[in-house]
């Protein structure tokens, strides 16, 4: 399952009554009297309905006078998703990184032209476990694990840096937790990105890299990292990340699916839009995630027992199923970090959990209710 020791600075901050608890952690996890004693300093705001498709969904300038490129202010929050980053950097999230899912939602939209089912599908997810559900604040970042070094914000919040629920092992351009870094940009896995780039795509980052590198990356973990999970919900953020760069990273105009690495790194490195960048030249739906699986099918599953001991998991959901993915997410993982909410928690998850299941439901899925209707 799940690690949860990330919940231990969470209980030590409790602990210390001067201190509020901040209104951008997570809630799971916590045990009743400290829910109790969060919710004293918190005041519940419902989250309003997912935004709806772009009207305009084209291509067109988002690098533009209105969404200016800044670096984070002390304090400011950045973390392992290099799409969110980039759009607090130019101020399509708020600046801060501290957010919720109708402003990360309208952000994909309009800075990447992420289709709105993915857009949702991906950030009440995300919501459900790393965000506060109670102010309805989601840190893009924040603390992942003990030995790393910390990202910029404050220490004793991990939203979205929260280790193995999203944020996971056999990333792009970030260590493993494991090893430590897992937040931040490593020059040397992208110089592995760069080199898979020119072996298999001719220079360029294409789908046929994708399915490379995602096999490599996950071959350097088994053999390296004994703690290597690889289970849903994880599952999912690694091939979508696999796949976001050719699709979000690739100017509009341009549209031919090859990523030129710079290009890449202004994104995976600096949190920035080129000059002149222009967005997708469609909603785009992360489907081709499938081929970049299908170059190399390997099931879903985790080192049981240190390096090279990788064990397929039979009861973690595949990609492909997106209704399992929906269901052991909110059946599971959900319930499993919120075995008995009651009053505006129980009301907070039912609503974000119904807000989830509309990502689902042009899929046929059918909508469950894990604390009742
Ligand atoms: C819609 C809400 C989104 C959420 C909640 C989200 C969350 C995350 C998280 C938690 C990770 C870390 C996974 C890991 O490597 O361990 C991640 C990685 C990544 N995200 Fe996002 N993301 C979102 C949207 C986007 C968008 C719009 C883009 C692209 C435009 C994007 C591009 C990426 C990429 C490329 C990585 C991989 C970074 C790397 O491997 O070095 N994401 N995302
Ligand atoms: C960004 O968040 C801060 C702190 O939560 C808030 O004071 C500010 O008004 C927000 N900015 C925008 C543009 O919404
Ligand atoms: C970057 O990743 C490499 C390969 O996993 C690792 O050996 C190195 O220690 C990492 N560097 C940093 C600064 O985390
Ligand atoms: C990726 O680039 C290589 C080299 O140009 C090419 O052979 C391959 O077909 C490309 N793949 C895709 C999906 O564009
Ligand atoms: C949810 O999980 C419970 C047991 O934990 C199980 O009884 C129930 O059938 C599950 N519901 C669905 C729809 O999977």
């Amino acid at each position: 399952m799940f690690d949860l020791e990330y919940l231990i600075p969470l209980a030590l901050a409790l602990s210390v009554p001067a201190r509020a608890f901040p209104a951008h952690a997570s809630l799971a996890g916590l045990r009743t009297e400290e829910w109790n004693k969060a919710l004293a300093t918190l005041k519940y705001t419902p989250p309003p309905p997912p935004p709806g498709p772009l009207e305009c969904s084209g291509t067109k300038l988002v690098n533009d006078a209105d969404h200016p490129f800044m670096d984070p202010q002390p304090g400011d929050i950045r973390g392992p998703c290099s799409g969110l980053n980039t759009l607090a950097s130019h101020g399509y999230i708020n600046r801060t990184g501290i957010t919720s899912c109708s402003e990360i939602i309208t952000a994909a939209m309009e800075g990447f032209n992420m289709e709105n089912n993915l857009a949702r599908f991906t950030c009440y997810a995300a919501f459900l476990v790393d965000g506060n559900v109670i102010t309805d604040k989601l840190s893009i970042g924040g603390k992942s694990d003990k030995t790393g070094p910390d990202p910029p914000g404050p220490a004793t919040v991990a939203g979205l840096s929260t280790h193995n629920l999203f944020e996971g092992d056999t990333s792009m351009t970030r260590a493993d937790a494991y090893f430590g870094g897992d937040n931040n940009f490593n020059e040397t896995l992208f110089q592995e990105f760069v080199e898979y780039s020119n072996r298999y795509g001719g220079g360029k980052y294409n789908l046929t890299v994708a399915g490379e590198y995602r096999f490599k990356r996950i071959q350097d973990s088994i053999a390296t990292n004994p703690t290597f999970s690889f289970v849903a919900p994880r599952l999912f953020s690694a091939y979508s990340e696999s796949v976001n760069p050719i699709n979000f990273w690739v100017d509009g105009r341009q549209d031919d699916g090859q990523l030129d690495p710079e290009v890449a790194r202004s994104f995976f490195e600096k949190m920035r839009f080129p000059d002149d960048f222009h967005r997708a030249a469609r909603p785009m739906n992360g489907e081709n995630e499938l081929e970049v699986l299908a170059a190399h099918p390997i099931e879903p599953g985790s080192n049981i027992n240190g390096v090279n001991t990788y064990t397929p998991d039979p009861t973690s959901g595949k990609l492909a199923d997106k209704c399992t993915l929906y269901e052991n997410h909110v059946n599971r993982t959900v319930r499993s970090l919120y075995p008995d909410p009651t009053g505006d928690l129980l009301d907070a998850l039912k609503i974000n959990m119904h807000y989830f299941y509309t990502s689902v439901q042009h899929r046929g899925c059918k909508e469950i209710f894990p604390y009742g209707q």
